[in-house]
């Protein structure tokens, strides 16, 4: 049908492609993997952070996409100081769930996509990012602990998740990590990868870490709530504002482990109004001070 193509195009959109049609972002608190895992979500220091979550659970429930491209970061876990990509993109057919210690969390392996994952690095490394290619990892809490607080408990047998999931990992972990200029630079090749392939999917970007926490040194436990605030009303509003905000504030306000926001810029990077189109609506905005070091972040974005 001639004319629905023509007003897709005129939106920036043709009838068959990948499309972004919310952007999601969380911390990855390892504790709330646990609390979840040995059945403690019901506890008073529990509760009010799955609350935050289940009106997210119930809007992924209802928005079914097809694909989540997971921003995270690993932790030692896939990688080590021997290998240290800046920006890794899975494109395997499946990834284990990483032993971190106490043996793999219990929930369900994640499954990938490797033709979009394909053609994303295809298309992300032409347009001048140096993607690292992962055939073969296994996925620590930085990506599990997003899925289980998003979908809920899964059984690690029977249960899966909701839709395959690319993984895209990040270093914050060790310096020199990404700018934030690069990171949201990164989410608009993302964008513009996803509306080249051709194949009718909707598409979530989620970003995930932070929010404030730091885990040693003399200010371990340092939260602080009036910047991770104003940094999400930022992000929000004024996205390349956030994305100039150096290395040296986060450490300094948001603590030494705060970096890992820089990854939220990735997901937010691959929105419309970053293409020139129209701005997001906040379907869900939730802040929690603490579990475990951690402050909880969370937010749902969508194209309008
Ligand atoms: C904690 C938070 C993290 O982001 C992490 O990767 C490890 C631990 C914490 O709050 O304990
Ligand atoms: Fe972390």
């Amino acid at each position: 049908m001639p004319s629905r193509i023509a007003s897709l195009r005129a939106a920036g959109r043709s009838a068959d492609m990948a499309r972004v049609t919310a952007t999601v972002y969380t911390s990855h608190v390892p504790a709330i993997g646990v609390a979840m895992d040995l059945g403690r979500t019901d506890e008073d220091y529990w509760r009010p952070v799955f609350a935050g979550y289940e009106p997210s659970r119930r809007w992924l429930a209802e928005q079914r996409p097809d694909v989540i491209l997971l921003v995270y970061n690993d932790h030692a876990n896939a990688f080590s100081l021997d290998l240290i990509p800046t920006f890794a993109l899975g494109t395997a057919a499946g990834y284990d769930i990483a032993d971190e210690g106490w043996g793999p969390r219990p929930v369900p392996a994640v499954i990938g996509h490797p033709e979009l994952a394909a053609h994303l690095a295809q298309s992300v490394i032409q347009d001048d990012f140096d993607l690292t290619i992962v055939n073969r990892m296994d996925v620590d809490h930085g990506l599990t602990v997003p899925l289980s607080l998003m979908c809920g408990p899964r059984d690690p047998v029977q249960g899966a998740w909701p839709c395959p999931v690319i993984p895209q990992a990040v270093n914050v972990v060790q310096y020199p990590a990404p700018s934030g200029r690069r990171c949201l630079a990164l989410g608009q090749a993302l964008r513009r990868a996803l509306a080249s392939y051709d194949e009718d999917l909707k598409v979530q970007v989620w970003g995930t870490g932070g929010m404030s926490h730091q885990l040693q040194g003399a200010r371990a436990g340092l939260i602080n709530r009036a910047w991770d605030n104003a940094w999400l009303d930022r992000l929000i509003h004024d996205p390349r504002g956030a994305a100039q905000v150096p290395h040296i504030e986060y450490v300094r306000e948001a603590g030494s482990e705060g970096i890992e926001l820089v990854m939220w810029l990735i997901a937010r990077g691959a929105m419309a109004d970053l293409a020139g189109g129209s701005a997001p609506s906040v379907r869900h905005r939730f802040y929690h001070v603490p579990a475990s070091n951690t402050a909880v972040g969370h937010l749902i974005l969508e194209e309008t």
